[in-house]
């Protein structure tokens, strides 16, 4: 994934390079890497780690560089692996987002021609491709261009001069967007990253080069070489907080802000939805996309389509659409799901999608992200930056605003509306010290074991598949989410004296048959631990979760987020920065 910032100002560069870097460090946080040009000479700072509370006091002044946030794909986390890396004669540095699919072939012609490599990285194959290139150009970004050609996958690489001032960045697949301040440039992965600078902001697209040169900024098409045209959008409500306010960890601040971001994320009007209900009903299938998290969120709205709106609605795992590649029409309607609106898994399932001919409407977290870029129906949940590694507010927002779809589709909008009202309410005083004393006495008790098992059915089946995964990334505890029906068929074997079995269970149709799914866990010594709206005397512990009508589903998966957080303080683990995680996944 990674991150990418360039900068080209009046001073200051390597404290802007770092404040850029610090909000970047959700896209990777195993190493970063900074190089600063000074007085003709390019100097590097390359740490294994996260950044943290660097102090660049002692850095050379300089007006122009550029940085990167790494998580590592070809090669171990290092110092020499981290970007940016150098070319031979220290002309330039490169950093790069993404993967050089190509880079085994390109790396034995190299060699070939007897460059050396120093690192293990699919990134140094890029800087002495453009080095090659250079035999036959003189021009840096001529030289860049054509070693871009070359390169396979999704790809975008910063290219910083030390002769003049001059900054070259390339992408495809990979964002890129620059920030255009008052006499300043941004070169980076997201706008999040420069929006306490500026919200004028230029979209790249694929196959498209940006350059600075000469005090200005020029577009090319990768392809051609030639000038392109570009437009600078003023964005709206770019610049918000990413502190922690007064919060030990992001993802406390998170789960807490859902009191807020339920709301905001179904405010829109029937009018506003019109378009894409219209099109949900002349749609022959709908399919709801998303990977991770939002995968889950995409069965989730399935479920609700089908349910409550009667709409044929099949989920896909977006890294698992081929086989229904060529089902795909233009009589059928995508609704991807994503926080960052950049994972290339579902980028790409898109855009297949969008070749056949299908219409794309999408739910996104991220201002003027890819997917809102290449979807017919953008639609934004408004849950504030999410920088937590793992996805809390944003889950429940994108599930708020699939409920309210769905039940505008069969005519209960305003049913809808008043349930996530409720439901935020309700929130305003759940979250409470004596809960989180409550679940993190629970959490002390979980830590102990070496599974858990979480069971819902209906409307609660994609939860428990989302509260699993939250405690698996978070607190690296194997646990495992199962419709309540499925752990008679063979799961059930595992489960012996003391294992934890949550169950949820609300006030529907599934409450018997999840009641009998607890009774044969019990039966077996399982400690249970019911979450939901409704007691039963065979719990050994209960969690209340507001009680909202139709919404009360998305209440449920509120314990299981604070569940994964206290384990983690319990286990001495840094909810905020999970192990092996990144949170825009933008490779493949
Ligand atoms: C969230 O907790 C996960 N870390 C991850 O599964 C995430 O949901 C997934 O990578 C999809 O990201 P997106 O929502 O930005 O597309």
């Amino acid at each position: 994934m990674c991150g990418v910032f360039g900068y080209v100002g009046k001073s200051g560069a390597a404290g802007k390079i770092v404040n850029g870097l610090k909000r970047l460090e959700y896209r990777g946080y195993d190493s970063w890497g900074i190089a600063v040009v000074k007085e003709g000479e390019i100097e590097v700072t390359k740490k294994v780690g996260a950044i943290g509370d660097l102090d660049v006091g002692e850095w050379p002044e300089s007006h122009i560089g550029v940085g990167h946030t790494r998580w590592a794909t070809h090669g171990g986390v290092t110092e020499v692996n981290a970007h940016p890396h150098f070319s031979t004669d220290k002309s330039f540095v490169l950093a790069q987002n993404g993967i050089v699919e190509n880079y085994q072939d390109l790396k034995k012609n190299l060699i070939n021609e007897d460059f050396e490599f120093i690192s293990e990285t699919d990134t140094e194959v890029i800087v002495r491709l453009v080095e090659d290139k250079l035999k036959s150009v003189s021009d840096l970004r001529e030289a860049v261009r054509l070693a871009f050609l070359d390169l396979e996958g999704r790809n975008t690489i910063v290219v910083l001069s030390s002769k003049i001032d001059h900054v070259i960045a390339v992408r495809n697949g990979s964002p890129l967007v620059v920030g255009v301040g008052s006499g300043e440039y941004f070169f980076a992965s997201d706008t999040l990253s420069f929006a306490d600078k500026t919200s004028r902001v230029v979209f790249i697209n694929d196959g498209e080069i940006v350059e600075y040169k000469d005090g200005e900024i020029s577009v090319f098409d990768a392809e051609s070489g030639k000038k392109i045209d570009f437009t600078i959008e003023e964005l709206e409500n770019l610049d918000v907080d990413v502190d922690k306010s007064g919060y030990d960890h992001f993802m406390l601040k998170e789960i807490v802000e859902q009191k807020d971001t339920v709301r905001s994320a179904v405010q829109y009007s029937m009018k506003e939805l019109e378009p894409l209900i219209g099109t949900v009903k002349k749609s022959s299938t709908v399919y709801t996309i998303g990977a991770g998290t939002a995968s889950y969120e995409a069965g989730q709205a399935a479920y609700f389509l089908r349910k409550i709106a009667g709409v044929k609605a099949v989920e896909l795992k977006s890294y698992e659409v081929d086989s229904y590649r060529d089902l795909f029409s233009p009589n059928d309607l995508i609704i991807a799901y994503s926080q960052s609106g950049e994972t290339a898994d579902t980028v790409e399932a898109v855009e297949f999608a969008i070749s056949r001919g299908a219409k794309v409407a999408s739910i996104v977290n991220m201002l003027g992200s890819t997917l809102t870029r290449i979807s017919d129906m953008p639609f934004f949940v408004r849950s504030g930056p999410e920088i937590c590694v793992c996805s809390t507010k944003a889950f429940s927002a994108k599930l708020s605003w699939s409920l309210l779809v769905s039940c505008a589709i069969a005519g209960k909008y305003d049913e809808a509306k008043k349930s996530i009202y409720c439901l935020s309410d309700m929130l305003q005083s759940y979250f409470s010290d004596k809960l989180f004393e409550r679940i993190r006495d629970l959490s002390r008790k979980l830590k102990k074991s070496d599974h858990a098992f979480i069971l819902g059915r209906g409307q609660n089946y994609y939860i428990t598949l989302e509260s699993a995964l939250k405690i698996k990334e978070i607190s690296y505890l194997h646990a495992e989410g199962f419709a309540g029906g499925e752990l008679k068929h063979g799961v059930i074997a595992l489960i012996e004296k003391g294992t934890p079995v949550f169950v949820l269970i609300g006030k529907d149709e599934e409450k018997e048959n999840i009641i009998s799914a607890a009774a044969e866990v019990k039966a077996r010594g399982a400690w249970l631990i019911g979450v939901g709206q409704v007691e039963n005397e065979l719990f050994d512990e209960f969690i209340a979760t507001p009680d909202v009508g139709v919404a009360s589903c998305i209440s449920n998966v509120i314990p299981f987020q604070l569940v994964s957080y206290f384990l983690a303080l319990e286990l001495g683990y840094d909810p905020d920065k999970p192990r092996n995680l990144a949170k825009s996944v933008t490779v493949k």
